[in-house]
Parts: structure tokens; sequence; C-alpha cells
């Protein structure tokens, strides 16, 4: 997705701008840019490239002339949303005069308004994007003899839609101008230096210094100084925002890439996510979440919202808040939940489930849960991201940053969490009795090594992997617990080997899908030894009794499961609400293993993003 950086009162301004656009390059990107004040010429010196993957380096090449003086600098990587991924839709965009550069994330909903507006009083669009009309905006609110804070003020005004936006100005050469809304933005110091970037990643290298940016806010960055303006114009003091993680934690470790590293780093997900989870008693300690156990036990309804993976979560977490808490519990895609007009009031709990607090459809299904007067809990795994913020509380993961684009640790450590707090809400409304209680304890904190114990035989699962490596056609078959394990381990196959992977509710089978079935066909079954397990054992068999070759998640030393299918991927067995976290873990290393023999690049697969910041 977009990203944006921008930095005033370096002597390295080029070099920093590109280091940080290489941080952000993880999140996907199709073309980038950079643009400056050259202060000898009195010009602002802009070059973009939509060298497909290679634009960042484009910028430092030989054919891009930058000039030596240099105070103040913006930069973005753009992923393509209005407008195809070409060099003149690339970022920055400038205003007819060129004396005014900006660089937005985000979509200006009203654009198509805006531009034949500026059109019509004489403006020249040189791009298709959305973005281009707020550089047109601030030069006509300029030409009105606003001052610069002014103008990015009365051109934010005039927007509708979500964005992080920073402005450079030939006639200010060392102040930049930011402003966000909804999408994300932060602003870092060092002694002589100001910097703002859309992600943390691209600051963390140069400072711990760093400040959170609120919606509607407006800052304005000089050479080591930042003053913020609320909505109002009000000077607000800045927050400083509380950063845990370290530069290396980011990195591969010696892994072959940064998937591989986060698979095996999910028992150490899971036990930092546990932790101070459940106290000595064994009883859920959720001290931390800003709603208090009295309110949660008047809950009469618990939604969780999400996307992609994370949604394969709350189905997970659904599932169990129904058994532990016996209240009614859904999971939804986000981005149908906000277009549904739902029926949800003040005794609905809504819990937004997110690794990365930010992705826009999410975002959205929160504000409009909160429109109904729900109460609102953020589960995320990003301190202090926009979700959290604008949640009435918040759940944390303690996964630590995940780069590869397709979610694996920060997936097992959502179950985890959620798995945790459907124990919770269960004990609060007295649902649960103690001794299932401490069972479900013991075998949730167990999790962990059970992952540590399946990922010994990771070889063995990636063995697999390789051997259906040419598949074209795979099912992925599961019931209850075991269908949101089927789900996440269908979508990546998907997004990983790009594999066209359907998952069924495997008793629903037999209503269509099982006229696809034929000697070719894989399917590929959770069939651990849950409650279902004989149900499942003979939807498989109408699989075979049809040609298909099945591969089976089982339990260890399971022999009767394994003399009836043709592959088998072993792991611990466990109580059945924990199973998802077990049984996704082999499923991660078959598509893993499917996608390289295949080439692909398992870190960035094809036209995926890691956080989804648009509609
Ligand atoms: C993208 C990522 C997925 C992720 C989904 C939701 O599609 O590629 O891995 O599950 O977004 O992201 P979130 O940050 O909201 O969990």
């Amino acid at each position: 997705m977009c990203g944006i950086v921008g930095l005033t009162g370096s002597n390295d301004t080029l070099n920093q701008l590109r280091t940080a656009l290489a941080a952000l390059e993880y999140r996907g990107y199709d073309s980038a840019g950079i643009a400056v004040v050259d202060r000898a010429k009195g010009r602002i010196i802009r070059h973009r490239s939509a060298l497909r993957g290679a634009a960042i380096a484009d910028l430092g090449s030989e054919r891009m002339i930058w000039p030596g003086d240099v105070s103040a600098g913006i930069a973005h990587t753009r992923w393509a949303t209005h407008g195809a991924p070409t060099h003149d839709n690339a970022h920055p965009h400038v205003d007819c005069r060129r004396e005014v550069a900006i660089v937005h994330n985000g979509i200006i909903e009203n654009h198509r308004e805006l531009s034949t507006r500026l059109v019509a009083a004489g403006h020249v669009m040189s791009s298709e994007t959305d973005s281009e009309v707020i550089a047109h905006l601030i030069e006509e609110a300029l030409a009105s003899g606003l001052s610069t804070r002014h103008s990015v003020r009365a051109a934010i005004a005039q927007l509708r839609g979500d964005f992080a936006l920073s402005v450079l100005f030939l006639h200010d050469p060392e102040l930049l101008i930011a402003a966000r809304r909804t999408s994300p933005l932060i602003v870092g110091l060092t002694e002589h230096t100001a910097y703002l970037a859309s992600d943390i990643a691209a600051l963390l290298p140069i400072t711990r210094e760093l400040y959170a940016l609120e919606d509607d806010e407006i800052v304005e960055l000089r050479p080591g100084t930042i003053l913020i303006t609320d909505a109002g114009d009000q000077v607000i003091t800045p927050r400083p925002l509380e950063v845990t993680w370290d530069v290396t934690a980011a990195q591969k470790d010696g892994y072959a890439d940064f998937m591989s590293k986060e698979i095996f780093e999910q028992p150490r997900a899971l036990r930092e996510t546990l932790l101070g989870r459940f106290d000595g008693s064994l009883r859920p300690d959720f001290e931390e979440l800003s709603i208090d156990a009295t309110a949660l036990a008047l809950v009469n309804r618990v939604i969780y919202l999400a996307c992609g993976s994370s949604y394969h979560a709350a189905l997970s977490a659904a599932l169990a808040t129904e058994q532990f808490a016996r209240i009614p519990a859904s999971a939804e895609v986000a981005s149908e939940f906000r277009y549904r007009e739902a029926v949800l009031d003040q005794l609905t709990l809504v819990v937004v489930v997110s690794q990365s607090g930010e992705t826009v459809d999410t975002l959205h299904a929160l504000r409009e849960a909160k429109r109904h007067g729900a109460r609102v809990i953020a589960l995320t795994n990003v301190v202090d991201s926009v979700m959290t913020r604008e949640a009435d509380g918040a759940l944390y993961t303690h996964a630590g940053p995940e780069i590869g684009v397709a979610s694996t640790k920060c997936h097992l450590a959502q179950i985890a969490l959620l798995e945790a707090f459907a124990l919770h809400l269960g004990w609060v409304r007295g649902e649960v009795e103690e001794e299932l209680l401490r069972e479900g304890a013991i075998h949730l904190l167990a999790t962990p090594d059970l992952v540590e114990r399946a990922l010994g035989s990771a070889e063995r699962f990636l063995d697999v992997g390789r051997r259906f490596h040419e598949v074209d056609d795979v099912y992925f078959l599961g019931r209850r617990v075991g269908y949101p394990i089927a789900l996440e381990g269908a979508l990546k196959l998907k997004e990983l080997a790009y594999v066209r992977a359907e998952a069924y509710p495997a008793g629903e089978m037999k209503h269509g899908p099982i006229s696809l079935i034929e000697p070719g066909v894989v399917v590929v079954v959770v069939a651990t030894r849950t409650s279902l397990w004989e149900k499942v054992m003979a939807n498989v068999e109408e699989m075979r009794a049809r040609g298909a070759t099945v591969v089976a998640v089982i339990e260890e030393g399971d022999h009767e499961t394994a003399a009836l299918v043709d592959a088998t991927l072993e792991v611990p067995g466990t109580m059945e609400f924990c199973s998802p976290i077990v049984d996704v873990v082999p499923l991660q290393l078959f598509a893993y293993a499917v996608a390289s023999a295949r080439g692909n690049d398992v870190d960035r697969p094809r036209n995926l993003a890691k956080v989804v910041t648009v509609e």
C-alpha cells in the first residue's frame, strides 16, 4: 500500500528519503517518487519512477539528477488505485506553478467534482490520480492570500475521504506540512531534523522520539521542531508514541524470507500474547481492557469484524464465544458489514480484529458500529494504531512486526488472544464452570509448545507441499472448528502459490462442489480428533470414492485416519477450541512449499499488499 515519508533539516536528505522509502517497500508498491526544493536554483525538483519492482533504486540511479543544496523533501511509494501505475501518476504531484508538491495516501472520494471545478477555473491536471487536486487546492488557497498552514487547512476542508498527506513549498523551503484523516501518519524528531512517515518502520532506524497525529490535525515541520494544531487551529502539545519494537526485530534472522522466519516465530508470538492473560489460579486477567467486567457481563451479543486472515481468526472466536460465554456471536467480513445496515445497540459488543489496526474496511466497520452505539474493542498487533485510538478498548497481540504479506504469526496470536477473551467473557458472565475454565486455560497456555512441536515436523510438511506443487485445483474441507482452518489453508495457497483453492464446510460438498471431484483433484481435509471427526471422515470417503487425492491434517500417531488418506500432516492433539492454533501450522508450510516450488516470492505475493488502506 502507499507510503509517505518526508524530512527537513538533514544534510543527507536524498539518501535518508530513499532509505526510508526502502523500509516501506514491504507494504507493496508499484511506483515511487521524491520532490525536494533546489535552493540554489529556486525550483522544486521532482523525480518519479514506475520501474516495476525497482522504482526506489531507480530514484538513486545516475539518470536522476538531483540538486546539491536541498533542505527538505517528500517521498512516496504508490499502490495504484486511481489511474494506472505509470510515471505520470506517481507522486509527488505539483500545482500549475510548481510551487507546491504533495504526496498523498488514501482516497479523495470527491476528486472528480473538485477537479472539474479547478479545471474550469483554469488549472491544468497532469495525472489521472485523485491526489493531484490537493496540490491545486493549496495553490488556489495560497493565491487567495492564506498562509501555508491555512492553505492546507482550506484544502483539506474540501476533501471527502481518507488521507494522509504532506506538502512541500517552494517559497518556504525548510517547511513541510502534513495532515491526516483516517490514514496513518506519524512524526519524529532528532536534534536538527524533523521527519514524517505513514509507517513506523520508516522512522524507527532514525529516531524513537515519535508523535501521533489525530484526524484533521496539521503538523508543521521545521528543522528539529514540530508544531501541531488541531481542527480548530489551536496549538496542541504533541502526544508521544509508545514504541516497543526495535529495528532488528524487523529483520530476517537468517531465514530465507520473512515468511519462514515468522512461521518459526509463532511459538514465541503465542507465548508473548498469552503472557499474563491468566492469573495464578488460571482465571482470565484482562485488566488492560478499559471496558470492565460488569459492562462485559451485560453485553447480549458479540460481533467480530475483520478482513482476510483476521476474519478467519474471528470465525474461530465466534465459535468459542458461543461455546464458553453462551451468548450469540458471529464473525463478519468488515467490508460487507459496513454496508448492510446492521441492527446493533449499546448492548452489542463489537470486536474488530486487525493485525495492522489500519485496514480501512475494518476501520470503517468500527466507525459504523460506534455510530450505532455499540461498544467496540480493537484487537491489533500495532500499539497506538488508528483502530485502537478510536475503539473503546484495546487488546494487543504481542507478535512483533509481521513483514510477510500473508499473515502467519499474527494470525495465530489473534486466535489465541480471541480464545482467551472468549473464556474471559464466559467467566465474567458466569457461564463457564471453574473446572472447564481451568482446562481451557491449561490447553491454551500449552499451545506455544504444541506449535513448537508441530514445527518440528516442518520438513515433512514441506515435503508434502512439494509433492503437490503442480496442482491446479484444491479443496480445503473442515467442519465446525475445522472450517476456519480450512478457509485459512485455502487462502494461504491462493495468496502464496496462486493456485485455485476453495474452502468448504465438509458437509456442504454434496450440495454442489462434489460434482467437480474427479481424479486429479486434491482435497486437503482437517481431520484431527474433534467431536466431528467421524462426520468429517464420512465426507472424506465421498471424495475418495470419486477419485480425489486426500491430504489430511491428523493427530500424531492416528494410524486409523492415516490409513484412509493419501498423505498426512501430523500435529499434536489439543482441546477442540485450541485446534485452529495448531492445525493451521502445516497448512501454512504446505502453501509455502507449493509457492516456493513454483518460484514465487512468498514475502511479496503478486497483487497483494500487507496493509490495505483503500476500500
Ligand atoms: C491483507 C493481508 C492479509 C491480512 C488482511 C487483513 O489482505 O495481505 O494477510 O489478513 O490484509 O489485515 P489486518 O491488518 O486488518 O489484519
